[in-house]
């Protein structure tokens, strides 16, 4: 939330940027037009008329000008000769507030008050052609109208050789050129008597006026023989109002302007219906330059006086060309001010789109280093987090540094536990066999009370050391377990019977109560007897003289689960006591001595491990009950949490491997003493690095066995090999070759695989035992055992061996196939015997000797191969395989008994009939009489 919160603030202030950045290029683009083009110049310029040539004329070259100085803006009123409607045109003027006023005033008097009031209103005020009749005005431009009438007087003197009678057409009365040319021109012509006005005609500046008003004069003065207009366009009226008189009189004509074009002075003279004209030039461009100067603060002149000339047919062609010139080069001009406008458009859009290009470049760049403002934010950001990452790295670095300190610190003590654990078990094992045999032997009863002491603390030290080792697995998470389906009732009865004696000896009352005659569970007896044992032991200790310990086996409601409980009448546990029962090393206050607290703890781990429940109850003073809870079937076991075999008290065997615990150190139930002289006869190889275990076990050993030993694997197996022994005992630690070695040697070899291997370590971890079952041996006895366990346990393994040889060679006796021997190694070695002996059946130098040659043995080693194997010699078993097939030949051939007793090679008949008879208890003669009575009832 935070985060989206400071996102959208970081967003608002980049729009609020963006938005000033769009603002400042705004008004940066504004800002660069209005300062390239300069501030707007109006200009209010007052006509008295736009309606002649001339003025057009003034128009256009006003208007040129202009367009050399864009910022002007040039307003034309036209007063269509009107002073009323001027003065109204020039007020207008000063109430806009034009930048400057420029008039040529329709008449001087009407017009002068209002100009003086815009001059004095501070409106730079340039009057142009005609005058005001004051001096209130900033500048003056135009021709001398009294020098252009007295140019015009000297001209007309000079070309009338001072003989003249003149009309004079006038301009408006009021206006200034008019009156000043007038006054020009009286004044020339009044140096010449001759040069007579006759008349004067108003013809108002305009054409139409003075041809309208021409003609009455001319009648009444017949004798003019010149006319002066004031301007060509009335001199052009006044001839045209008359023409049709002029064939008969030649009346000249004169006018002012001399005006270029189809409709100017020029073409007038040249046309020859003027005779002269004066030019009188517009001023026009001369206007804006000095209205720019003025505006601009620039010097200026007053008074700007512009040049005038004659044209007559003198100069008129010159002055028309030049005149053309100036028209096409006005034109010209007009094309490039066209074409520059044109550009300028261009220029300008060009520039807009300049503008905004630049604005949207200030944009991107802001928005550019915007971006590069966050980015570095970012980086810091960044960098600040891989910071703290590689500190929490470092952080879990060390924690992992000293969990696996913790680790390993742990490991070495559960190291230490178990080894201290396998130390103390041969110590044990050499306590517990001459106590056990102190027990057997008769001992004053006092001296018994002593040594049964001593083997139950034995005991108990050794049950203390299995479950240091049992925890040290759970730690390891290396407990498995190994459950079977078995009858769970029949398992308690048995184990609630082994502590019968003890509650006898302290009176206590031991029940087992159960409506149940069997129930199936999976369980693993070896954990569930610990769990057992282990409440029981604690209900005994815990129970004074004269108690109950009661066991109840009942079905839990919903029939899905069996409850063991184990309730006693004893002291019974605090609140906090129960609460922390199965807590580990847990052994609540100092006076009720709980023991180690490891017992509990286990049976917990070993229920669980069933996905059992294990509960207590108590009440101090009133006793406790605990409960156990295991589920029926197997639907809750891992495939690989549940095993088939099942035997020996219930507990755990692999297929042809005997255990034993502390339970099978206490029980005295082995006892099988007949036979022990007959045993005397076979070898037992004893392997044993450590001395007083061996010694101890050589003494008793000897009492029913020849005893070869060896301290270690390679002396031990040179004895092997020696002596072909009928058992071998090895250590599995040892130094050099290990006992799973030396099994694996041996039951890999010809000369040694048919003999028994019984294996002597303290570890006892399942996956040992398998190790040592894989490398061959026979039996796997677990430190410390007892020694009446083991020597029933030889006992055992040779009388098998014993009953599988007699089995065997009573098979081989009479089949000559073998039946299956109990090693592949072994079934080999007979398999080969058999061979040889078939194929030199016939031979009578088949013997020991050429048998142990083709097998590549010594002939004792295949003495006592065949000797342990089959129980008689190799050559008992040539013999037994000759009476064989003979007996086969009698039965199936017609050969006669000489002849059978060569063929399988006997040397002699009569041998062969003794042989025969002392095997089959029947001579050959009567076995093939027999047969042939059989025959023949056949
Ligand atoms: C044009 C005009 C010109 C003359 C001038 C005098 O309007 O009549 O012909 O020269 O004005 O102001």
């Amino acid at each position: 939330m935070q985060k989206s919160g400071k996102s959208g603030k970081t967003k608002v202030a980049v729009l609020k940027s963006l938005a000033v950045m769009f603002l400042l290029s705004l008004s940066f683009l504004f800002s660069c037009g209005v300062a390239e083009e300069e501030k707007e110049i109006v200009i209010g310029f007052s006509q008295p008329t736009e309606g002649d040539a001339w003025r057009r004329a003034m128009h256009k070259d006003l208007m040129r000008e202009a367009s050399f100085h864009p910022e002007i803006k040039l307003e034309i009123k036209d007063a269509h000769n009107s002073s009323a409607t001027q003065i109204r045109h020039i007020e207008e003027f000063i109430a806009q507030g034009v930048d400057l006023l420029v008039v040529s005033p329709n008449e001087a008097e009407p017009i002068t008050p209002v100009v003086e009031r815009a001059f004095e209103a501070g409106i730079p005020v340039i009057v142009v052609d005609r005058k005001t009749s004051s001096s209130s005005y900033t500048a003056y431009v135009g021709a001398n109208n009294y020098q252009i009438g007295k140019l015009a007087g000297d001209y007309v003197a000079k070309m009338m050789n001072g003989q003249a009678k003149i009309i004079e057409v006038w301009g408006l009365r009021g206006s200034t050129p008019a009156i000043e040319r007038h006054r020009g021109f009286l004044e020339a012509i009044s140096a010449y008597e001759g040069m007579q006005l006759v008349a004067e005609v108003n013809g108002e500046w305009e054409k139409d006026t003075a041809k309208a008003r021409f003609p009455a004069v001319y009648r009444q003065h017949p004798e003019a023989d010149l006319v002066l207009a004031h301007n060509d366009v009335m001199a052009l009226g006044a001839y045209q109002s008359i023409r049709p008189l002029l064939k008969e009189k030649d009346l000249k004509f004169i006018g002012f302007d001399g005006l270029g074009g189809p409709n100017g002075g020029l073409q007038f003279v040249e046309d020859g219906i003027l005779d002269a004209t004066f030019l009188y030039p517009t001023g026009g461009e001369e206007v804006i330059q000095l209205a720019y100067n003025i505006l601009h603060n620039r010097p200026y002149e007053k008074e700007n006086l512009l040049n005038t000339t004659v044209i007559d047919s003198r100069n008129v062609h010159i002055m028309k060309q030049q005149s053309n010139k100036i028209l096409t080069q006005e034109q010209s001009i007009a094309r490039q001010q066209h074409r520059i406008n044109e550009q300028i458009r261009l220029y300008n859009s060009q520039r807009t789109l300049l503008y905004i290009m630049l604005s949207g470049l200030v944009i991107i760049i802001v928005l550019g280093a915007l971006t590069l403002q966050a980015l570095r934010a970012k980086q810091l950001a960044n960098r600040a987090l891989t910071a703290k990452h590689e500190e929490v790295v470092h952080q879990r670095n060390e924690i992992e540094l000293m969990a696996r300190k913790a680790d390993k610190a742990n490991e070495a003590k559960l190291k230490f536990f178990t080894n201290i654990s396998h130390e103390f078990r041969t110590p044990l094992t050499l306590i517990l066999g001459p106590v056990e045999d102190a027990l057997q032997s008769n001992i004053p009863p006092d001296v018994r009370k002593d040594v049964l002491l001593v083997k139950q603390n034995a005991v108990r030290l050794l049950r203390l050391v299995n479950q240091l080792m049992d925890f040290r697995k759970v730690e390891n998470k290396k407990m498995k377990l190994q459950a079977s389906e078995q009858d769970i009732v029949g398992f308690v009865q048995e184990i609630a019977a082994s502590f019968d004696r003890l509650a006898k000896k302290r009176n206590i009352r031991l029940r087992v109560q159960t409506d149940l005659k069997e129930q199936k569970v999976y369980f693993d007896a070896d954990k569930l007897d610990k769990v057992l044992f282990n409440l029981l032991s604690n209900a005994f200790k815990f129970t004074k003289e004269g108690g109950s310990i009661t066991i109840g086996i009942v079905l839990t409601d919903d029939y899905e689960g069996v409850q063991l409980t184990v309730e006693d009448s004893g002291k019974g546990m605090s609140e906090a006591q129960a609460a922390h029962a199965f807590d580990r090393f847990y052994s609540g206050d100092a006076s009720s001595s709980q023991g180690t607290g490891l017992g509990l703890a286990l049976s917990k781990e070993f229920i669980k491990l069933h996905k059992g429940k294990i509960s207590v109850m108590s009440e101090a003073g009133k006793g406790t009950r605990f409960s156990i809870l295991l589920p029926l079937g197997n639907a809750h076991l891992s495939h690989d949490e549940v095993v088939a075999a099942v035997s020996d008290k219930g507990r755990l065997l692999a297929p042809g491997v005997l255990s034993t615990d502390q339970e099978g150190a206490e029980s005295d139930a082995y006892v099988a003493e007949e036979g022990s002289e007959k045993l005397k006869e076979h070898t037992l190889l004893l392997i044993e690095d450590n001395k007083e275990l061996r010694e101890f076990l050589k003494k008793r050993l000897e009492r029913d066995f020849n005893v070869v030993e060896a301290p270690h694997g390679a002396f031990g197996l040179a004895q092997a090999f020696e002596t072909v022994p009928d058992l071998v005992i090895s250590d599995v630690m040892l130094p050099g070759q290990n006992g799973l070695e030396i099994t694996a040697v041996l039951k890999n070899d010809l000369r040694t695989s048919h003999i028994p291997v019984i294996l002597l370590t303290a570890q006892d971890a399942m996956e040992y035992k398998i190790e040592g079952i894989q490398s061959g041996a026979d039996l796997y006895v677990t430190k410390p055992f007892s020694y009446r366990y083991l020597l029933e346990r030889i006992k055992g393994l040779i009388k098998n061996r014993e009953l599988l040889k007699e089995h065997y060679s009573s098979e081989i006796a009479v089949d000559t196939k073998a039946a299956s021997p109990p090693k592949q190694l072994d079934k080999k070695f007979l398999n080969e015997v058999m061979a040889v002996v078939e194929k030199n059946l016939s031979s009578p130098d088949l013997n020991a000797n050429s048998i142990a040659e083709s097998l590549g043995m010594s002939r004792v080693q295949v003495y006592r191969k065949m000797k342990a194997l089959l129980g008689y010699s190799v050559n008992d078993y040539v013999v037994k395989a000759r009476l064989k097939k003979a007996r086969h030949l009698l039965l199936h051939s017609d050969k006669n008994i000489s002849e059978v007793a060569y063929e399988v090679g006997f040397s002699s008949p009569a041998y062969f009939s003794t042989a025969f008879k002392n095997h089959f208890d029947m001579s050959p003669s009567d076995f093939k009489a027999d047969k042939a009575q059989e025959d023949k009832r056949a």
